[in-house]
């Protein structure tokens, strides 16, 4: 992560009053409306949409779903979010801090999504983060981003290599099957914009992740269990 979680949520809570508006992009609006076609949950089904924002795909989701729940770090993002909601009249969706390694939710979820918002984690940290969301055991993820499906064009930069650090697609993939999830879909939006549409394959015994050179199960592995530790985790 190239900034703190502190500094991210500070950025975040400064340009949130301008936020949807500046969401202009054809890429990012293509992103989140795929994204919510792919989550796609039945009417009685729970949502977690992580790094939620002003609750784009949330707040979208919430109509069609049985309740939504959207983690973010940043106060003023979750502000504009809960406000959204309230004027849409929406009673199934709830917002609050929560970290993509940490999402402070240990509940029953069908579907977690994501938007615009896992590059702001090292590769590391996405593959941490992809733990934590498999340990939750939904039957979808679907992750819209900033991932690279070939070498980033410099003079076409779809991010702030200041601030973010997205991952190339193969390294998602890599990460989503080592956590038991299978690619059912990939959407290329832009060399540098996409959404993975993963499911889970099998049971979490099933899970494996590749250790030097050779796959075995994540229940072999030395801090088997959750793997992840608490402390000050995006
Ligand atoms: C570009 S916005 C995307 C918001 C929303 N998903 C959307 O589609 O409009 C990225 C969001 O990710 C949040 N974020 C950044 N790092 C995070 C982390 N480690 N855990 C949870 N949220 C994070 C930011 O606070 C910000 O609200």
């Amino acid at each position: 992560m190239k900034k703190t979680i502190e500094e991210h949520a500070e950025r975040f809570s400064k340009a949130a009053g301008s936020y949807d508006d500046d969401q202009d992009s054809a890429e990012y609006l293509a992103c989140a409306d795929l994204v919510v076609d792919h989550a796609a949950p039945d009417a009685d089904e729970v949502v977690l949409d992580l790094g939620t924002g002003t609750g784009a795909i949330a707040i979208a989701l919430a109509p069609s779903a049985g309740r939504v729940i959207g983690r973010d770090i940043s106060a003023g993002m979750l502000e504009e979010a809960r406000s959204k909601a309230a004027e849409a009249g929406l009673d199934n969706v709830e917002f609050g801090e929560g970290r993509f390694r940490d999402p402070d939710y240990d509940g029953q979820v069908a579907v977690v999504t994501s938007n615009f918002a896992m590059h702001h984690l090292s590769d590391d940290e996405k593959r941490e983060a992809i733990g934590v969301i498999a340990d939750l055991n939904p039957r979808r993820f679907v992750l819209g981003d900033v991932m690279f499906f070939g070498e980033p064009d410099p003079e076409e930069p779809f991010y702030d290599p200041a601030v973010d650090d997205p991952a190339t697609v193969g390294t998602l993939a890599d990460a989503l099957t080592d956590e038991g999830f299978a690619l059912v879909a990939v959407e290329r939006i832009h060399d540098q914009v996409g959404v993975l549409v993963a499911e889970r394959f099998g049971e979490g015994s099933e899970r494996v992740s590749v250790v030097d050179g050779g796959p075995r199960s994540v229940d072999d592995a030395p801090d088997a269990g959750s793997g992840h530790t608490p402390g000050d985790r995006a």
